[in-house]
Parts: C-alpha cells; sequence; structure tokens
C-alpha cells in the first residue's frame, strides 16, 4: 500500500493542492486514506484474463485507419465470446503480463438521475453517425453530439462545432454532470494514475493558452477527459456498427456510462478480447476503444443513452509541436549509454585482434619483400 501512495504522489497523480487534507493529517496520509477507501469500495472485485496482450493490440493499431481485425468478418463469433454481465459486479480485465484492458465499476445513482434529467433538457439533434469522439467511423444511428477541445486541424485547440452550436445550454449540461465526470476520472486515477496524469497534466497547461471566442480558457470537458459524447435514444430499430475509435489517443481509456429509464440488451462487444460486457444501468466501463474493435449488440427493449468520456490523440500531437516549437523535447534522442564491462572487455579484445592481425601482415610483407630482394640478387 505505502508504495502505491509513494507512487501515486511522486508521478503527480495527486498533489498537495488538488487534495484535500485534514487537519492534523499529513499529505501522505491523506492520500493513503483516500487509497483504501477506494480499494475497500471495490472489495471482491471479478478479475480475468484476456487472450490477447495490450502490445499485440497496439502493435495491430498501426495498421491503416478504418481498417477493422479480420474477427470482425465472423459475426457469428460473438456467441463463443465470455459473456461477463453486470450482475457480476466490479470487474477488472487483464492481460497475461498484468496490463489492464478494461474496468467496470459502479456508479452513484444520484450522479445518474442528475445526468437522465439534464440530458432531457437539451433539444433533439436529429439522429446522427455517433459514437465516442470519433464519428468519421460511423459507429451506428442515432441521436449524438459530442462535446470536446480537440486540436482536429492540427494548429490549435478548439472547441466543437457541437458546443458552439448548443451554446449556453450546452455549457450548463457539462456543469450539471461535472460531478459524474470527476467521480469518473478519480476511478481512473486510482485504477491508472499514469493515464490520469497523461489528460491532466501538460497538455492541460498548453490548452489553457488557448481563448474561447468569449475569452474563456479552453479546458477538458469531460472530467480529467478531454471530451465528452453524449448519445441518445439507441433502440430496437437503432443500433451500433463495429468500429474503432481512430481519432482517440492509443494510451488512454475511454469511458461509457450508459444511463436512462432502463433497457434490456445492449452488452458491448469487444472484438479482438471475444469478449461481451454486460453494461446495466449502474455501472461504468473503461476501455481502449482506439484499439478494440467494438460495438453494442441490439437493444432488445426500453431505450439506451450514455456518454462516452474520451481524448483525442491530436491534443497531444499538437503539444509536442507546441514543445518542439520552444526547444523543450519532450522525447530527447537516447543518450550513448556507457558499454558496460563485459562490453568494453569485448572491445578490448576485438582491438587487441585487429593489432595482431596487423603485425602478421606487416611481418608477412616484410618477409616477401625480403626473399624477393634475395631472389633478385641471385639472379644478378
Ligand atoms: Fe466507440
Amino acid at each position: 500500500m505505502q508504495k502505491r501512495v509513494d507512487h501515486l504522489i511522486a508521478i503527480k497523480a495527486f498533489t498537495r493542492q488538488s487534495t484535500p487534507i485534514p487537519s492534523g493529517t499529513s499529505f501522505e496520509s491523506a492520500v493513503k486514506a483516500l487509497l483504501e477507501k477506494w480499494e475497500d469500495e471495490r472489495t471482491g472485485y471479478l478479475s480475468v484474463t484476456s487472450p490477447i496482450l495490450f502490445n499485440t493490440l497496439s502493435e495491430r493499431s498501426r495498421q491503416p485507419r478504418g481498417v477493422l481485425p479480420l474477427i470482425t468478418e465472423k459475426p457469428a463469433a460473438v456467441k463463443s465470446f465470455a459473456y461477463y454481465p453486470s450482475s457480476l459486479g466490479i470487474l477488472r480485465i487483464r492481460d497475461t503480463r498484468g496490463v489492464i484492458l478494461g474496468y467496470r465499476f459502479k456508479i452513484p445513482p444520484h450522479l445518474l438521475t442528475t445526468l437522465n434529467n439534464s440530458s432531457q433538457t437539451l433539444d433533439s439533434c436529429g439522429a446522427s453517425n455517433g459514437g465516442g469522439g470519433g464519428r468519421s467511423d460511423s459507429a451506428g444511428l442515432y441521436e449524438s453530439r459530442d462535446y470536446t477541445v480537440s486540436a482536429a486541424d492540427g494548429k490549435k485547440y478548439a472547441e466543437s462545432r457541437e458546443l458552439l452550436r448548443d451554446g449556453e445550454k450546452g455549457r450548463e449540461w457539462l456543469r450539471e454532470n461535472q460531478e459524474l465526470f470527476d467521480y469518473c476520472s478519480n476511478q481512473l486515477r486510482f485504477l491508472s494514475p499514469e493515464q490520469y496524469v497523461r489528460m491532466t497534466g501538460s497538455v492541460v497547461k498548453d490548452m489553457a493558452k488557448t481563448q474561447s471566442a468569449d475569452g474563456r480558457r479552453l479546458r477538458p470537458l469531460g472530467g480529467a477527459w478531454h471530451g465528452v459524447s453524449l448519445n441518445q435514444e439507441t433502440d430496437s430499430e437503432s443500433g451500433s456498427r463495429c468500429h474503432q475509435d481512430w481519432s482517440n489517443d492509443k494510451r488512454l481509456f475511454n469511458c461509457i456510462v450508459p444511463f436512462g429509464e432502463g433497457f434490456q440488451g445492449g452488452e458491448l462487444v469487444l472484438w479482438q478480447m471475444k469478449m461481451r460486457i454486460g453494461l446495466e444501468i449502474g455501472y461504468g466501463f473503461f476501455f481502449y476503444g482506439s484499439l478494440v474493435a467494438h460495438e453494442m449488440m441490439d437493444v432488445t427493449a426500453g431505450v439506451r443513452n450514455s456518454i462516452d468520456l474520451f481524448t483525442h490523440a491530436s491534443n497531444y500531437e499538437l503539444l509536442a509541436k507546441h514543445e518542439q516549437a520552444a526547444g523543450k523535447v519532450k522525447y530527447p534522442a537516447k543518450q550513448k549509454k556507457p558499454r558496460s564491462t563485459k562490453k568494453k572487455e569485448e572491445g578490448q579484445t576485438v582491438k587487441e585482434n585487429v593489432a595482431t592481425r596487423r603485425k602478421i601482415r606487416e611481418g608477412k610483407k616484410l618477409r616477401q619483400s625480403a626473399t624477393s630482394a634475395m631472389r633478385i640478387k641471385r639472379e644478378m
């Protein structure tokens, strides 16, 4: 436990400024208490293993954008996938090397009530190809809008058209659901503090240098995540198509949170992981939407709404450009490592061998010239 506390503090997942420290308690003790509370709340969670490694998913994601893995061409295969219904509770999915690939967690009901009520106040925006920060991949036909800050043009951070279109109503919806976004962010902070830091660190400072048309400094809109997609009214008539969220950062989880009055079906299929994840109202789910081909199964009864928290890769590309321009190279070229003793010794041997061979060659030449000189003398 202490090691984990030290790690959370060392990588700045928790700072003195961002942590409530009760009087008479040290900063370290406060972080430890928060971590213990989080562990208590997930006691007895189910842990399962993915048949595919994170590294394999990552390598295969380098294929051209829009090309889905072959397995997605066999729809019948879904029936044989491992199924984890919501009744199994909190679920952690890891690969055989211990990398977490998915995580289902509980969400307090009052946050979902607020989400449901606030979403009903938004005007209908019409059915479109929706689905989590990568709309060009045609995730499905249902009502969807993205509120995000991204650098899609590669030049500057900007708020999404849909937020600008919805204006104050959209901003009010974001404010009302801030507690939910923060709750999900906090889950991520404990589960994968590195991801949390990647989303809330230098990229946020860089983003804040840009102002909106009305003078606000830009900032992430979905808690730690830079954007949130609101998908509404998915029923048996609509549904989703298999896709990957190509625009999202490949090192970060998406977070899906279903909500509404109740529905049946709508499980999340994770193709390369050969899994079906039950996602009833009351749960949220982290997974790599950018690496794993996914789709929602048919909603067989009721209506399913959901939010999807995501972060565009373009923000990190722009950050890297800015850091380079400022002379701050984030990942400097590898320094020449000093040779190990063994290598030094090997190098020494090679040098010795070269010198010996040179001596032999020189000796041979001397002998040859002496022989020819003698031969010339004899002939004379
Ligand atoms: Fe998606």
